[in-house]
């Protein structure tokens, strides 16, 4: 048997802005991973793609085209180029929830893709798969950037700039983020389309607000590499006041945000692409208790804490 595994994603710093070539920060969380694995099947029983946490069991023949995992899985094998369907189990959980920005979908691909591969004796390089998940991103969501499919094939923290290889980042010291989620669904497609609408109407006011992005992730990268969290923080709080400003937050979000301000956090800022979805904090280990009380209380449904490093 084989197994493979990919982590869930948030985005630090430059989202939205990303999508307009500009640079965007994003890391890994380790803390929830999409898990696959292969195994020998029934001969002649072909691919059977089993996925037990979304109740869905499937002949990879039957499959439709509209079938996500499916089209993942031929994605896959047209890049194996085996002589024929192989009689292969395939199964994919995921710890990820699904629709929370958490890039669920990707780390499901990318799971799914590495197992594939393992499992026919072939190795492939982060570029490789973060290319083969992005292909498979973009049939169902249109033409995302392409971070979350990188960060999470990558499994570092990575500045991104659309159409350029990532550059991995390592911090000088690692530093605490806790993600909480709204409870609300991030519909992602509708904020791009949103933000798209408003650059349209307004072009030169929409991309001083992209520009003013761009500087602070430079100023993002600078902090984490020179170990500077309280610039970081403030950092975060600006990116967040850019993103109200192209209207992707929402009164759960601006709560969530003000609350972990309050009771301590160094800055605080949706992530993604927003609406509803998650924040994230960043946190010392003294205020990591005091946050994750302030965000429950404020309303976040669910938890995760995460070093960056
Ligand atoms: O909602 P998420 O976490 O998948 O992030 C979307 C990030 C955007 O910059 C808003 C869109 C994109 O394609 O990069």
């Amino acid at each position: 048997m084989t197994t493979a595994t990919a982590p869930g994603k948030t985005i630090l710093v430059g989202e939205h802005a990303v999508v307009y070539g500009r640079p965007a920060i994003a890391t890994p969380v380790w803390q929830v991973v999409a898990t696959a694995t292969v195994e020998a099947g029934a001969p002649g029983a072909g691919l059977q793609l089993r996925a037990p946490d979304a109740g869905l069991a499937l002949r990879l023949r039957d499959a439709s085209e509209q079938e996500p995992l499916a089209l993942v899985v031929r994605l896959a094998l047209a890049h194996l180029d085996l002589a024929a369907e192989p009689d292969w189990d395939v199964e994919i959980r995921s710890e990820i929830p699904i629709a929370g920005g958490l890039g669920s979908g990707a780390a499901a691909s990318a799971a799914l893709v590495r197992a594939l591969f393992a499992h026919a004796g072939r190795t492939l390089s982060p570029t490789a798969l973060a290319a083969l998940v992005y292909e498979s991103e973009r049939l169902y969501h249109g033409t995302p950037s392409g971070i979350d499919n990188t960060v999470i094939a990558y499994g570092q923290p990575v500045w991104f700039v659309r159409g350029q290889p990532p550059e991995p980042i390592t911090p000088h010291a690692p530093f605490l983020l806790l993600i909480a989620d709204s409870g609300l669904p991030s519909p992602t497609k509708e904020s791009v389309g949103d933000v798209r609408r408003g650059w349209q109407a307004e072009p030169a006011r929409y991309e001083r607000r992209f520009d003013a992005i761009a500087e602070l992730v430079r100023e993002a990268r600078a902090a984490i590499e020179q170990g500077e969290v309280a610039n970081l923080g403030r950092i975060l709080d600006r990116n967040h006041a850019l993103l109200a400003a192209l209207g992707v937050s929402a009164p759960p979000l601006e709560r969530l945000v003000g609350a972990a301000r309050q009771a301590g956090a160094l800055g605080a800022k949706l992530s993604g692409g927003g609406r509803g979805g998650n924040v994230i904090a960043l946190v010392t280990a003294a205020s990591a208790a005091p946050v994750q009380a302030a965000l429950r209380a404020a309303g976040a449904k669910r938890l995760l804490e995460t070093t960056v490093r």
